[in-house]
């Protein structure tokens, strides 16, 4: 019996030092990369024109692509400077995050997107929660004013695109993609700040509309909804950036599990629980998912098993699954940690990780921005490095059971 006891104290400790091992290997391999990534962005910020904001990188030109603040794309450099500064603390990184967001504020008036979302809160919103200032205050809160005013009350949800983009579209439109839950976490965070619930109302409505128009009974989901705008029907269930309008995109979901995912921080309703859950399980128990947790850029991409991944929605994933981990429990709580780690693991390889002074000054290489359109196809992506950013930050800094 004595010895029996023994054996299983030996186990255990055998066990939990290859579990430290593991951890400690991984955290190393993470201070590593964030290192890297503060050399590549003022490497990249060098490159970088006056006004404008890192899209890609284009290799055969070795150009670096960039776009103005109005794209959706502009929240996510200042974003990742600011949790690079996090960690890092650079004059160099304050004084180019203070120069972005200068331009980047007039963006709060823009009605034009739903994307005030990443634009305005990967931007500003990371910046409230480092250095609170009354300004980035008026300036979410007139950006959650922006998206509000996208609203529509019939449909329940906030209008994405201005018009569709498949050929039968009409005037009265609505069109909802997927990525708009990743919007929402604004909405939130303005009436925390304001106490106007209207904001909270708009947020649940939208992501309980979602939840039962864009997702199928397996939790795969459609990239694109068209509501009739007066009726609030549904006129079609499409894509634009999935391989099918039947199939399952794999930054579409990512979006759709980090959007629940948020929807039950903020909200504590356990069907948005339920419904991230269902989500992850989707994704990480996929036939088609590679062992390595990387996602093809479809799920049901053809050439599958030689179809591209997308490096951008494996970050997604990732970031969202150590968020996730901290509602669950027991073998849930144990599998979130152990896929997030896998997704990083393989990320943080030289496969994946760009070299300093390479890639435009992107971190993150091998993303799919739009297959279908034939754009910015296994590429650097500027959404891929902010949320591989923020899955290394949050997995440093949280506590691993
Ligand atoms: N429209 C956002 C994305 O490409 O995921």
């Amino acid at each position: 019996m004595k010895n029996q006891f023994l054996i299983f104290l030996i186990i255990q400790f055998v066990f939990n030092s290859c579990t430290q091992t593991k951890e400690n290997i991984l955290k190393a391999s993470i201070d590593a990369t964030l290192l890297k990534a503060s050399s590549q962005y003022e490497y990249m910020m060098k490159n970088l024109p006056e006004g404008q904001y890192p899209k890609t990188y284009n290799a055969t030109q070795d150009k670096l692509e960039t776009s103005g603040s109005e794209w959706w794309c502009s929240g996510f450099y200042p974003g990742s400077l600011l949790y690079l500064n996090e960690e890092f603390n650079k004059p160099v990184f304050t004084k180019e995050i203070d120069k972005v967001l200068n331009d980047l504020k007039r963006e709060q008036y823009n009605k034009t997107t739903h994307d005030l979302g990443f634009m305005m809160y990967c931007s500003f919103g990371n910046a409230e929660r480092l250095n609170p200032k009354p300004e980035y205050k008026e300036i979410l809160m007139n950006s959650a004013k922006s998206l509000a005013s996208r609203y529509n009350d019939t449909v329940k949800c906030i209008r994405s695109w201005d018009s569709a983009s498949w050929n039968k579209a009409g005037e009265d439109d609505l069109v909802v993609i997927i990525d708009n839950m990743m919007n929402l976490e604004l909405l939130f965070w303005a009436t925390h700040y304001s106490g106007d619930s209207t904001y909270y109302k708009i947020a649940v409505n939208h992501a309980d509309k979602t939840m039962v128009n864009h997702f199928r009974s397996d939790y795969s989901s459609y990239h694109e909804v068209i509501y009739d705008e007066n009726t609030g029907e549904i006129k079609a269930q499409i894509t634009n950036q999935g391989a099918a309008d039947d199939s399952s995109w794999a930054r579409g979901q990512a979006w759709g599990l980090y959007g629940y995912v948020v929807m039950y921080r903020e909200t504590k309703d356990q069907k948005y629980l339920q419904q991230a859950n269902a989500i992850a399980k989707y994704i990480l128990y996929h036939p088609n998912m590679p062992k390595d947790m990387i996602p093809y850029w479809d799920f049901n991409a053809p050439n599958i098993p030689n179809a591209l991944r997308d490096s951008s929605a494996a970050a997604i994933i990732a970031s969202a699954l150590i968020e996730l981990k901290d509602y669950v429990d027991g073998e849930m709580k144990q599998e979130y940690e152990q896929k997030a780690e896998t997704i990083l693991k393989n990320l943080l390889t030289p496969e994946y990780i760009a070299e300093v002074g390479t890639n435009g000054g992107f971190v993150l290489k091998h993303g799919v921005g739009n297959m279908p359109n034939n754009s910015e196809v296994d590429v650097p992506l500027t959404y891929g490095d902010y949320y591989l950013i923020e899955a290394m930050m949050r997995y440093k800094n949280q506590k691993i059971n």
